[in-house]
């Protein structure tokens, strides 16, 4: 699913023209324990070397896409967790979802905002709703835990658009919020026309992402 998100987020026309970059993070590499951090996120004393390393790789990034599926109603142990571990990595960064299950995630997206806003990012109304039987073929139609292929409905490329519309231009709006990671004032030039950032590279730090 998330390499579906990235192909088809390389032809979008920001992304194309050189103004953001993506990249997957997968969580499978992050390697996070059940949270062990003796101090909550918000104070940011991280003790724990996957911490830092797991702070570095959100703190690079402008925005996100979450890829998620839907656990019972709600978003995978692990994707809290991973969200729970940081606090200000998170801040004033717009996030997108693409949510897949039996019925498209969207129960799970909704919690997801909920926890989204907690730690301060700012969840869209944006998403994609991916059917496992649908926009799948599976290699045994009759069993959905089948290797499977990404044949995702005419209409969900669109949906997706969409989302990348919404994270892509609302990082530039939110860009004077976050944080300047060098102690200088925000730069607002990244609020420029999107087609322009190609020719502003420094400003493509992270994003859905644009990374440094
Ligand atoms: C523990 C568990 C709970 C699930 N709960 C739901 C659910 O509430 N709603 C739904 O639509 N699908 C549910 N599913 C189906 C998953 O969303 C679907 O199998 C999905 O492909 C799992 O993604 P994964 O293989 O990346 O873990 C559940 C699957 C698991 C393993």
């Amino acid at each position: 699913m998330a390499d579906w998100v990235v192909t088809l987020g390389r032809s979008h026309p920001v992304v194309a023209a050189g103004g953001a970059r993506l990249d997957i993070v997968d969580l499978a590499d992050a390697g996070l324990p059940l949270l062990d951090e003796p101090a909550p996120a918000l104070f940011g004393t991280y003790r724990n070397a996957h911490t830092r390393r797991w702070s570095h790789t959100i703190a690079s990034f402008d925005g996100f896409v979450v890829v998620t599926p839907e656990y019972n109603h709600s978003i995978p142990a692990a994707l809290k967790n991973a969200v729970d571990y940081l606090y200000a990595e998170w801040a004033h960064k717009p996030v997108g979802f693409v949510g897949y299950g039996l019925t498209g995630a969207v129960r799970a997206v909704e919690h997801l905002r909920l926890v989204m806003t907690e730690v301060k990012a700012v969840p869209l109304g944006s998403q994609v709703t991916l059917s496992v039987f649908d926009d799948l073929t599976h290699a045994d139609p009759t069993d959905p835990t089948s290797p499977a292929t990404m044949t995702a409905r005419g209409h969900q490329a669109a949906a997706l658009a969409g989302v990348l519309d919404d994270v892509l231009g609302m990082y530039r709006a939110l860009a004077a919020l976050r944080a300047p990671r060098d102690g200088a004032s925000p730069d607002l030039s990244s609020c420029e026309d999107p087609t322009s950032q190609a020719q502003e590279p420094d400003h493509s730090e992270s994003g859905v992402g644009d990374r440094s």
